[in-house]
């Protein structure tokens, strides 16, 4: 069995959908959410889905020996960072270098960096023009969204468009490939 836990800091829409998508696997489950926030919605999503879901202090967000200690322990094979806002410490990084991935909502380089995260992303996306916008499933290194790229999808931005509806139909993306992506990196 290869064990995932997911780290998320909001909502936890993407790590519910992880979590079903490999509900029944036979050779993959989901075997904890890590998070830096205590009322983040992804604890109530994942208490419905009966998984453990535990949120960790700034300061052992940033020392990470318990942190690793507990992904040690529990043998995880894959970080899958979802919303997740906090930098993860260099500790983590060595340790499960080539072994965290995260999904940034735009097509990087485009909309990428410090500061660009959720709704930031999709109205920059708007006040920039663009016609296509989209996401990025990457690999996780020290830089902000610097990592070798994994897969890119798009989606088109229409003239109508709010940071919400654009915000919408970039999550349907996340839902649809997220799981996949992490199914052929475990299983490759
Ligand atoms: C997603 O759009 C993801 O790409 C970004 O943050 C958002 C998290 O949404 N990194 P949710 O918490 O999974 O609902």
């Amino acid at each position: 069995m290869k064990r995932i836990a997911i780290f998320a800091s909001g909502e936890g829409s993407n790590a519910e959908a992880i979590v079903k998508y490999f509900s029944r696997h036979s050779d993959i489950k989901v075997e904890m959410v890590l998070s830096n926030r205590v009322s983040a919605g992804v604890h109530d999503r994942m208490d419905a889905l009966s998984i453990p879901s535990t949120a960790f202090t700034k300061e052992q967000w940033n020392d990470g020996a318990q942190i690793i200690d507990l992904l040690q322990k529990k043998s995880i094979d894959l970080i899958v960072l979802a919303g997740f806002l906090a930098i993860i410490p260099p500790q983590i990084t060595t340790v499960y270098s080539g072994k965290i991935i995260n999904i940034h909502p735009s097509l990087l380089p485009r909309h990428g960096g410090m500061g660009m995260w959720g709704m930031n992303v999709h109205r920059a996306v708007l006040e920039a023009g663009d016609d296509k916008s989209g996401i990025t499933i990457h690999f996780v290194v020290a830089e902000v969204d610097g990592g070798k790229v994994i897969e890119q999808h798009e989606c088109e931005v229409l003239p109508n468009d709010t940071p919400e509806s654009l915000a919408n139909r970039v999550h349907q993306l996340e839902y649809f490939h997220y799981p996949r992506v992490i199914e052929q990196l475990l299983i490759d």
